[in-house]
């Protein structure tokens, strides 16, 4: 198979693993690209030098293609923005903010650009901009979240509706049935972000990851909703509280790391998606990538055979 977002990249699958704070740096992104999806360095952690220095990083590993994120409203100044432009990168997506001044500098560096919008509005002005595809990010899915909930079943076909550019849907993918959801939907690729946090090469800690795998479909909340960023995190003593009360104290994300790297799940807020729900064990990146497209293809297969036949069997 290939398709759009395939001869964009380079990759061998339509898998792309995303960008997360901290998280999403060249341990992970390594495994993810050698088993042949697409790893994404993440930017959002604003740690600038050590983020260039990831990217150098997985240049030296590897030859496969990979990706960088630009969280816009998170960036300091242009330097990450300059750096990716002579980097030999090809492939960025922005996210948290409107990608019009980007967008320009990115192509003319030889870079495919594509965007994380949650609406149809942000989508049609990202295609006005000439952004090359989105990644349309449904309500279900861990992270920034935009505080008006469309799930990812409604909103990738809304999209689809207004543009033909190469999507790739994100949020309450997880295996091969979501992935082969989406593509019915007119995706053209998934981003996962939940799974790969719970993978065996994922540098969080296990107590993060058992976390993830202890939950059921309604263990995460959206918090924050009338104010920013609304979020979907995990539910625990503290996210509960936070719930409760509406809003989210200005330290909620000082001490991140302790639950990320020490394992102290009430130390700050442990963001996931609602997969959640679905993931039952911590599998290797390589694993999940041969499991997903496996399980998709015996779908296609099942589904062709369906319309061959002219039943619903
Ligand atoms: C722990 C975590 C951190 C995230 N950080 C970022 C980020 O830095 N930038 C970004 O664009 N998206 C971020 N996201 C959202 C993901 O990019 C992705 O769209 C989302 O996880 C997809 O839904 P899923 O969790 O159901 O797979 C994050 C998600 C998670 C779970």
């Amino acid at each position: 198979m290939t398709n759009r977002f395939l001869a964009a990249t380079g990759a061998r699958y339509p898998i792309i693993q995303a960008p997360m704070g901290w998280i999403a740096r060249s341990q992970l992104a390594h495994a993810v690209c050698a088993a042949g999806g697409l790893g994404i360095i993440e930017t959002s952690s604003g740690e600038t030098e050590a983020c260039k220095a990831e990217i150098l990083k997985m240049q030296a590993l590897t030859d496969a293609p990979f990706g960088v994120n630009l969280p816009i409203r998170f960036l300091k100044d242009d330097a990450m923005l300059h750096f990716i432009c002579g980097s030999g990168v090809k492939f960025v997506t922005t996210s948290a903010g409107s990608p019009a001044k980007f967008v320009g500098p990115l192509k003319q560096a030889g870079i495919t650009v594509y965007h994380a919008v949650p609406t149809v509005d942000t989508a049609a002005k990202c295609v006005a901009a000439g952004i090359d595809g989105l990644i349309v990010e449904g309500s279900e899915g861990g992270g920034f979240k935009n505080p008006e909930e469309v799930s990812t079943l409604v909103l990738l076909q809304a999209i689809r509706r207004i543009t033909d550019i190469p999507l790739i849907a994100a949020g309450g993918i997880c295996d091969g049935k979501g992935m082969a959801a989406a593509f019915a939907l007119g995706a053209e690729g998934v981003q996962m972000g939940t799974r790969f946090v719970s993978c065996a090469e994922s540098p969080v800690h296990h107590n993060y990851k058992q976390a993830i795998i202890d939950a059921k479909e309604t263990g995460t909340l959206v918090l924050n909703q009338k104010s920013t960023p609304c979020i979907r995190a995990l539910k625990t003593q503290r996210t509960a509280a936070i719930h409760e009360a509406g809003l989210m104290p200005a330290d909620t994300f000082a001490r991140l790391q302790e639950l990320y790297f020490g394992g102290d799940m009430e130390a700050a807020v442990g963001l996931a998606g609602q997969t959640a729900g679905l993931i039952d064990g911590i599998k290797t990146a390589k694993e999940i990538i041969d499991e997903t497209v496996a399980e998709f293809h015996a779908i296609a297969a099942r589904m062709g055979a369906m319309a061959t036949a002219g039943d619903f069997g």
